[in-house]
């Protein structure tokens, strides 16, 4: 039996809403996404995408019969069955979620008699639909159903998780609802596992904190295996080969970052202590994600005594490769302590986008790895970008001040390094 194809009103046009609403036009269904931004509905109207997303560039091509783009809320509005909230909630001051966005899209949403259903994609504490489903009882849109479809697509490959993801969790109260938001994922290659709201809001935050969580905790043993003489390389893979364990997330390296991790781990850390309790293993694993990059200048700061008046090279600055995303990127972190200390720093990167405050107005941007390096007191491998592991070492090593690298992620080989004459310090390995 083929599913109906429905019309679908994406609210936001960031990573996620881009994703989804470009994924929901492949699967066949009608697609306006709405964004406040008249820059970047510009953009996306003359074909072009503002974000970098393996793969969607060439879907949003090939649906533009049934995906626009519009500033406009009566256009986004206008026939359309399921509204989907995609707007970005920001952390704010006090470690809470910043639902501001969230609740402009709900608020615009009074008078749309028609909608069937309102969708949260976007990461919100739990309770959140609880009070969407309130305000919406109250706009008299108690007709319409309320679903939470959290997101788990991770960026460089969100166009194939979300086809091909590992699961679609689907929170709604009634079965009409989880239904329709099931069968709008016909074509979706995964299992789909329907739940109350609270619950499906729940797994989201508790998915990304326990990503966190097998990450520091590898960094820590990391730290140990440094103390000891082990190698967390070789630990790490026996490690993952118990399937109860799997060998995911087990990278070590200068800590985790983007847009994700350090904003969901702060968010469901705040959401406890609103309820009067104390998360003390989350905690622990953002304090030994933050003390991962203090570890990292603590060791070139071991190597050159001091890091003022000294150059140092970032190689690498967004959170991760495959990305232009900057957000939360351990490189802006390391970037403002080395400027802190007065040394001076040089950086390179194929795809970032740096913002142009502080610190990185500060820095200089160079073409290559190797320009980067020229000069310099020390180099630092803080994202693992393949264009890393075939940079020319020699001349690297040649045309260093001092030929001191720390390489973050255990991008490269010790040994080669050693031999090339670097002094060479990695995560956790001799
Ligand atoms: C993450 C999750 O993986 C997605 O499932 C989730 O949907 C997404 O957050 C989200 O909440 O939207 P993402 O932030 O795109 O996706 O990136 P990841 O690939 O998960 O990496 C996160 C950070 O962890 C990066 O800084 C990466 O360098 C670091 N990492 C990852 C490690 O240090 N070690 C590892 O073994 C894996």
């Amino acid at each position: 039996v083929r599913t109906p194809e429905r019309r679908v009103a994406v609210f936001g046009a960031g990573y996620i809403g881009l994703v989804t609403g470009a994924c929901f036009a492949e699967l066949g269904h009608h697609v306006v996404v709405r964004d406040i931004d008249p820059e970047k509905v510009a953009l996306l109207r003359s074909g072009e995408v503002p974000i970098y997303e393996p793969g969607l560039g060439d879907m949003i091509a090939r649906n533009k019969e049934r995906l626009t783009f519009t500033l406009d809320l009566e256009e986004t509005l206008d026939g359309a069955e399921i509204a989907y909230v995609c707007v970005d909630t920001p952390p704010s001051a006090s470690g809470d979620a910043d639902l501001s966005r969230l609740w402009s899209v709900v608020r615009s949403l009074e008078g749309a008699t028609r909608l069937k259903a309102v969708v949260v994609k976007s990461t919100v504490p739990v309770g959140t639909g609880a009070r969407v489903r309130a305000a919406l009882d109250e706009a008299g849109l108690s007709h319409v159903g309320y679903a939470a479809n959290p997101e788990f697509t991770a960026e460089g490959r969100a166009v194939e998780d979300f086809l091909h993801p590992d699961r679609v969790v689907i929170g709604a109260a009634d079965d009409a609802t989880a239904r329709l938001i099931e069968e709008l994922h016909a074509g979706v290659d995964g299992p789909v596992v329907v739940m109350d709201v609270r619950s499906a809001e729940m797994v989201k935050l508790a998915s990304n904190a326990l990503l966190a969580t097998k990450i520091s905790f590898i960094n820590e043993i990391a730290t140990l295996c440094e103390k000891t003489g082990a190698d967390v390389e070789e630990v790490a893979k026996a490690v993952g080969l118990d399937h109860r364990l799997g060998p995911h997330f087990l990278r070590p390296g200068i800590g985790w970052g983007g847009s994700c991790f350090p904003k969901d781990s702060e968010a469901l850390r705040q959401l406890a202590s609103n309820t009067g309790y104390h998360l003390q293993l989350l905690s622990a694993v953002i304090e030994v994600n933050n003390l991962q990059k203090r570890r990292a200048i603590q060791k070139l700061q071991d190597e050159l005594g001091t890091l003022t008046g000294k150059r140092v090279a970032l190689l690498g600055l967004t959170f991760k490769p495959g990305t232009d995303d900057m957000r939360e990127a351990p490189s802006t972190v390391l970037a403002a302590r080395l400027l802190a200390e007065g040394a001076e720093v040089r950086c390179w990167d194929p795809m970032a986008r740096p913002p142009a405050a502080e610190p990185w107005s500060s820095t200089t941007r160079h073409e290559t790895p190797e320009l980067a390096v020229e000069g310099a007191d020390a180099a630092i491998v803080v994202t693992e970008w393949p264009q890393l592991r075939e940079a020319d070492w020699a001349h690297a090593a040649a045309v260093m001040r001092r030929p001191v690298l720390f390489d973050g992620r255990n991008l490269l080989d010790p040994a080669a390094m050693r031999a090339l004459g670097f002094t060479y310090m990695s995560v956790g390995r001799p």
